[in-house]
């Protein structure tokens, strides 16, 4: 089954080993642009044999970016310098996304990279004020600033700049990120929406944000999308299954066409299950409460795994993180492992498999 191809809208991904974004903080310059290392990582999941490859949150405005140092893609030069990424990852017949990012509250971090400090950059250092949907402050972060009605319908509008850019930058589809405590869950969760107008209170109300998006990039571009979302805040603190069931639903009737599940992110200090694919059993319980077809992530880490997850229609896909980045030929190898004919050993590499 993981070899299986799965169709969105018109865009077909040759299996269902897929990469999700996993930010890199290597914009040095700090003007969002993507580097060599960025063509090297992505290329090399795509070379690996991944079906599709996510490139990391990219931010839609400057104030957006988790670090000075990550992507992003409110402007044409950036755009730009996205397209050897895409034709690099095409050349070796996977497809392409791109994760449309703000981070609200969560944004103007240093970077997490070992011996660098945790915490808020200080504006003096080249950090930003960040902007929420309520003045709530992310436990050890700065407070941020609520966000006018004006300044979220401005937002909506350049996920869906940002979403043409992509588009004519050559990716194959575009994926909103609606997870991990950035802007969009930060309006979803009732931890953090505090709002008393037409975006917060109901979760109807909370998903205004994220919806409007959806009909703002839908209306831009023919690509499918994947929305990223935490299907469990792992707290009654949070929202709840039978909302997310609702959004999911309401979602797939926006026009959304695939749904990557991840789990928490935006109410610290919760008591989270891990363990191997931990996240499955929600992503499962999303897929068959709202008949989304629907991507697992979290500890999925060895074949035989990986393929029992989509054997048994838990999911559609498996996203592999940290395993691709420790062997990015994972799909490779899945595919000796499990005595599936064709891997994708290009023929420069022929005679070391
Ligand atoms: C270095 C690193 C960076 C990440 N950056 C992002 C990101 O940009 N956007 C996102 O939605 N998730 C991000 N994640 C979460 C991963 O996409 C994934 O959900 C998580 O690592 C769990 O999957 P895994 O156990 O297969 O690694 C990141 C994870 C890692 C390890």
């Amino acid at each position: 089954m993981l070899f299986e191809p799965i169709t969105l809208r018109d865009t077909t991904i040759r299996n269902r080993m897929w990469v999700p974004p996993m930010c890199q903080y290597s914009a040095e310059k700090q003007d969002g642009i993507p580097t060599s290392w960025h063509l090297m990582h992505y290329g090399a999941f795509a070379r690996g044999g991944a079906g599709l490859v996510t490139v990391e949150a990219s931010a839609v405005a400057p104030e957006g970016r988790i670090s000075p140092q990550c992507l992003g893609i409110w402007n044409e030069e950036q755009a730009q310098a996205f397209s050897p990424i895409t034709e690099l990852i095409h050349s070796q017949g996977a497809r392409a996304a791109i994760q449309l990012a703000h981070a609200g509250r969560k944004a103007s971090t240093y970077r997490s990279w070992p011996g660098v400090p945790e915490g808020s950059v200080p504006i003096e250092e080249g950090g930003w004020q960040t902007v929420a949907p309520s003045p709530v402050a992310f436990e050890g972060l700065a407070e941020p600033r609520e966000l006018s009605v004006d300044q979220i319908h401005e937002l909506v509008a350049a996920f869906a700049r940002a979403a043409r850019r992509a588009v004519d930058a050559g990716f194959d589809i575009v994926e909103i990120h609606g997870a991990h405590g950035y802007l969009a869950h930060e309006f979803l969760s009732p931890a953090s929406n505090r709002r008393t107008d037409e975006y917060g209170g109901t979760m109807a109300n909370r998903a205004r944000f994220l919806l409007q998006i959806v009909d703002a990039v839908r209306a831009e571009v023919s690509v499918p999308i994947i929305v990223r979302l935490s299907g469990t805040e792992w707290t009654p603190e949070g929202y709840s299954l039978e909302e997310m069931i609702d959004l999911c639903t309401w979602l797939g009737t926006a026009g959304v066409d695939f749904l990557s599940i991840s789990t928490a992110g935006n109410i610290p200090g919760v008591s989270i299950p891990v363990g191997p694919g931990y996240q499955v059993p929600v992503a499962q319980a999303l897929r068959e409460g709202s008949h989304m077809p629907v991507g697992a992530v979290g500890l999925i880490v060895d074949p035989a795994q990986a393929e029992q997850i989509v054997a048994l229609g838990q999911a559609d896909v498996v996203y592999l993180g940290r395993e691709m980045l420790r062997d990015q030929n994972f799909p490779i190898r899945a595919a000796r492992q499990l005595r599936y004919p064709e891997p994708y050993i290009p023929s420069q590499y022929a005679r070391a498999f």
